[in-house]
């Protein structure tokens, strides 16, 4: 399928390599409003050098339209591209508020063409595995669950990049940007979420940014609730922990580790399959894997888990953790529909 890519930074080159070898994907087009970047690229991978979305679509009109952009861009473009009868597949965060979640919706519903976002994490060889152990009902029901994010982040990070730490252009911070992969771990894992009550604050780069280094939050689902802790002032990345509490059995995952904790104190570790990222070790093994099935759905006219139906609970709950956080009250999953 002809494929294109729009936006030649960090994660772009994750992508170009997933496409390069993949069956079937003939890249055509790199667009980036810094010219050199989208020329970097197609010297690279192949494919022709545009400054902006529209042109590359107007000349190449590629069958794929892979979206790397800053938050801000991915809904305009992606509703311009479905528009264009192009398939998208869209960096995370799907959407930076309700409106543009709303503006999506209406665009997918109009398409006959996929809109994919890319969570990958969930397809990870230990979130894998944690699901088909859920699944498999030996663990029993899930009834509570903690998650924790502590990375770091640090002020070259968002003065350099022109778009992170603004809340027009990133939409937030350690929450929309760091660890909503967990937050969609968590709805994966436990389902549909109810509730929640959360916290923002900005602890290590004041003045420096306006979006927060810290989300706290409780979130109720049907019949478990989590407590949620993301920051970006710790003084490392390391591996996310999510512990699922159920009733026959603790299940903890520090990827790409699984450990099962028995209410007896014994400890089991099954074995999972270990990838190596393709970019850096926080962004996970699961690019590939994501990718391929995402062009493979559009190839074979599938279903794509990870279209809009399927990320929007997670997609709800990170907006109504915001939302809480500004109002300072819990807030209801359905009655979220705050925006200008
Ligand atoms: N899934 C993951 O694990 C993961 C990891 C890193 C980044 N991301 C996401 O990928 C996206 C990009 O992040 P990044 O770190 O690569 O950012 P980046 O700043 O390195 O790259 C963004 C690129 O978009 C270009 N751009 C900006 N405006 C444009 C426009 N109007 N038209 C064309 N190009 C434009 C910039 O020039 C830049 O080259 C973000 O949404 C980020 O959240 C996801």
């Amino acid at each position: 399928m002809r494929t294109a890519l729009v936006g030649c930074g960090g994660i772009a080159a994750v992508h170009a390599a997933v496409l390069k070898n993949l069956a079937d994907c003939e890249i055509v087009g790199f667009a980036d409003i810094i010219p050199e970047r989208a020329q970097r690229f197609a010297a690279e991978y192949g494919g022709n050098a545009y400054a902006s979305l529209e042109e590359m679509l107007e000349a190449e009109k590629p069958e794929v339209l892979h979206i790397c952009t800053p938050h801000y861009l991915h809904v305009p473009m992606a509703v311009y591209a479905l528009e264009h009868h192009v398939h998208v597949f869209m960096e995370k965060p799907p959407v930076i508020s309700w409106q543009q979640l709303a503006q999506l919706e209406e665009a997918v519903l109009k398409s006959d063409k996929k809109l994919g976002v890319c969570f990958q994490n969930r397809y990870n060889p230990c979130v894998q595995a944690v699901k088909e152990l859920l699944a498999s009902g030996e663990a029993g029901k899930i009834k509570g669950a903690r998650a924790f994010v502590t990375w770091n982040r640090q002020t070259p990070y968002y003065t350099e990049s022109g778009w992170r730490g603004s809340l027009a252009t990133e939409g937030g911070g350690a929450l929309i940007n760091q660890s909503v992969h967990t937050l969609d771990l968590l709805v994966y894992l436990i389902g549909q979420p109810v509730w929640t009550d959360a916290v923002i604050a900005n602890h290590h780069l004041k003045g420096i940014i306006e979006v927060e280094d810290m989300m706290e939050a409780n979130i109720r689902f049907a019949d478990a609730s989590a407590v949620f802790y993301a920051t970006t002032a710790y003084c490392t990345d390391d591996a996310p922990l999510i512990e699922l509490f159920c009733e026959n059995m603790k299940i903890r995952m520090e990827d790409p580790r699984v450990e099962l904790i028995y209410p007896d104190g014994t400890r089991k570790v099954p074995e999972t399959k270990v990838i190596a990222p393709l970019g850096k070790g926080y962004w996970g093994s699961g690019h590939g894997s994501c990718i391929h099935d995402f062009h493979d759905a559009v190839k074979n006219n599938r279903p794509y888990p990870q279209e809009l139906n399927g990320i929007k609970e997670t997609t709800k709950l990170m907006l109504a953790m915001y939302e809480s956080a500004r109002k300072g009250h819990a807030v209801q999953l359905t009655e979220t529909r705050e925006e200008k």
